[in-house]
């Protein structure tokens, strides 16, 4: 059955999710929907259209600026006063639905939602804290270890606009 990819709203189910990532389950039954009223960050959810409420999966996105010396040459030399862009703060599908592909779409989702903000305003990059392990999954979109932390990963943009082609 086809998924639906919508903003996160108050109808949506938050305590029920569960992803294995306790920080991750608290950060959407806590945080998402307050923080969104806010403008501070904008949540999106995966559903199926026949039980809307139920939340499958998310990810979170917030603008963000990276200090140049974290990133490889030729980044570092390109971006004197740091990287502008938007980080990929969290993303998580439900335990019952993991390895199916849905991680995959709801990364190409806020991609497409990265470019769009890069048609708009300065964004040269997408940021993501891979946590629990998650490195190999970013790298296999071709995101880049920061070089102080190799759990920070970027995503040039000239990459993303390659990758929506
Ligand atoms: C990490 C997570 C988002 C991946 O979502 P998913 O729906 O399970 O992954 P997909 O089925 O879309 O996998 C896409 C590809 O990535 C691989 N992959 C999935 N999880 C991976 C992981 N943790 N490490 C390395 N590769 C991974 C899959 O094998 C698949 O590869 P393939 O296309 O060669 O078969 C999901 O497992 C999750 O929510 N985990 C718990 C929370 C978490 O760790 N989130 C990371 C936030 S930073």
């Amino acid at each position: 059955m086809p998924v639906e990819i919508v903003e996160l709203n108050k109808s949506h189910n938050r305590s029920e999710f569960d992803c294995g990532a306790e920080s991750l389950n608290l950060y959407l039954k806590v945080t998402a929907h307050q923080a969104q009223t806010k403008a501070k960050s904008k949540t999106t959810v995966l559903v199926h259209p026949e039980s809307p409420k139920r939340i499958l999966g998310y990810f979170t996105l917030v603008l963000a600026v990276v200090p140049s010396d974290d990133f490889p040459p030729p980044y570092c030399n390109q971006y004197k006063n740091g990287l502008p862009g938007v980080n990929l703060a969290r993303l998580a599908v439900s335990l019952e639905c993991q390895r199916e592909g849905y991680g995959a779409l709801l990364l190409v989702k806020a991609l497409e939602k990265v470019l769009r903000v890069s048609e708009q305003a300065g964004c040269a990059s997408c940021f993501v804290d891979a946590k629990n392990g998650a490195q190999a999954f970013y790298q296999k979109f071709g995101f880049i270890p920061l070089l102080s932390d190799p759990n920070r990963l970027f995503l040039p943009i000239k990459t993303i606009k390659a990758l929506q082609r």
